[in-house]
């Protein structure tokens, strides 16, 4: 439902018909941005047999639409963790937005607030989460956490969070070691990192050797202590009253002791598929996800989510929102801030016609018996 001016609508023509789904956004970026900064936003781990397969199994699930069901308002509002916002759709934490545009997480922010959508700041961003609430004081925003070797920097960084008025702490559980990402290594080297020099992690820039502008400086805060265990989650709860997110749950036993944990929400994520190669869809194991905790907690998705259809199906599996990465980063190289709002604009619009075009009017019409998967459907 259009509540407000679209701020989409006010972009020139000519420009808004080279963009008309998100994969616009992918060609038009692996053309103009540098082959390195290419090469560590596209890429997967390993074989990227899981890369491949975050998107292909979207495609085995199929929608059962309904029909004459009075759909001429679409509201897609909801709330996560209590934040309202207009669509379930929101940013997923990616590292150094500064190498897609000059103003990087700023414009990613204010995108995300005229769309009026949630966006989850990265710890290896390049711009500051206190500049981050300069910009856009009452945005929607959750701050990424890792537990780094040395604990003081991630207390710190809750502390910091919860001043700036960040409303929740994402906690990135999945990579105690950083992926074997092959094309990374072919590009960047040891160094696993493509900032350029004089570029900084300016959220993390604090906890650095502060005599050296080395980029290498930032290289201990890339993965979190490989040592952290469930007892961290009840560390960190003792010292925030902020909700927590756990981000990269893929199984039904680590759901259920995020729920024993008590913290207030799941990201069902493989990071992208630049962790472990191999490890299942995102969007396959989440409904078993949902079954198992979902009436604990809040359980979101992301992973290869591109088109309004796979919102929906998310939707209809059991997540609450859905959350995209690469898109966002590849709306930011074709046309910063104007081009994250069309990144999300786009989306929503998909979810809209795709909602009509199944009979639901609102977020909770959208019903498990909304999906079946491909086998089920020719047996019919
Ligand atoms: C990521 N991701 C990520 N996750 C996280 O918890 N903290 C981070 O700093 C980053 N950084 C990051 C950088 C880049 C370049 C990418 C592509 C991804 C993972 C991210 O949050 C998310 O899980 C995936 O990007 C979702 O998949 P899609 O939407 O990119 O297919």
């Amino acid at each position: 439902m259009l509540r407000w001016t679209d701020p989409y609508t006010t972009m020139d023509d000519k420009w808004r018909s080279q963009f008309v789904c998100l994969d616009d956004f992918e060609t038009r970026s692996s053309e103009l941005l540098p082959q390195r900064t290419w090469v560590y936003y596209s890429s997967g781990a390993g074989d990227e047999d899981t890369l491949r397969e975050n998107r292909d199994a979207f495609r085995r699930y199929w929608l059962k639409p309904r029909v004459l069901r009075d759909v001429s308002v679409r509201d897609m509002s909801t709330t996560v963790l209590g934040e309202k916002i207009d669509m379930p759709i929101c940013i997923s934490p990616t590292a150094f937005h500064g190498l897609a545009h000059p103003e990087g997480e700023i414009a990613t922010c204010k995108a995300a607030a005229d769309m009026k959508t949630l966006m989850i700041l990265s710890a290896g961003s390049t711009t500051s989460l206190e500049d981050i609430t300069a910009a856009r004081p009452t945005s929607a925003k959750w701050q990424d956490i890792y537990f780094w070797p040395d604990r003081t920097a991630t207390r710190d960084m809750v502390k910091r969070a919860e001043i700036a008025g960040f409303k929740a702490i994402v906690v990135t559980v999945d990579i105690p070691e950083i992926g074997s990402r092959r094309k990374h290594i072919q590009v960047f080297g040891k160094s696993l990192q493509p900032l350029q020099p004089g570029m900084q992690l300016k959220n993390l820039k604090k906890y650095m050797n502060q005599s050296s502008d080395s980029i290498d400086d930032g290289k201990q805060f890339a993965k979190s202590d490989n040592r952290s265990t469930w007892r961290d989650i009840a560390w960190l709860k003792t010292m925030t009253t902020l909700p927590i997110v756990l981000k990269g749950i893929l199984t039904v036993e680590d759901a259920i002791l995020a729920a024993e944990h008590h913290v207030q929400a799941i990201m069902v994520s493989n990071h992208g598929a630049r962790q472990l190669d191999s490890v299942p869809a995102t969007i396959d194991v989440l409904s078993e996800i949902v079954a198992a905790v979902g009436d604990k907690l809040e359980v979101y998705v992301d992973g290869g989510v591109r088109t309004g259809t796979d919102v929906l199906k998310a939707l209809a599996l059991g997540a609450r929102a859905v959350f995209i990465g690469r898109p966002v980063l590849f709306g930011l190289a074709c046309n910063g801030e104007e081009g994250v709002k069309a990144v999300l604009h786009i989306l929503r619009e998909e979810l809209s016609t795709a909602m009509a075009l199944t009979g639901c009017s609102r977020l909770r019409d959208i019903s498990r018996d909304l999906v079946t998967t491909k086998s089920c459907w020719s047996k019919l």
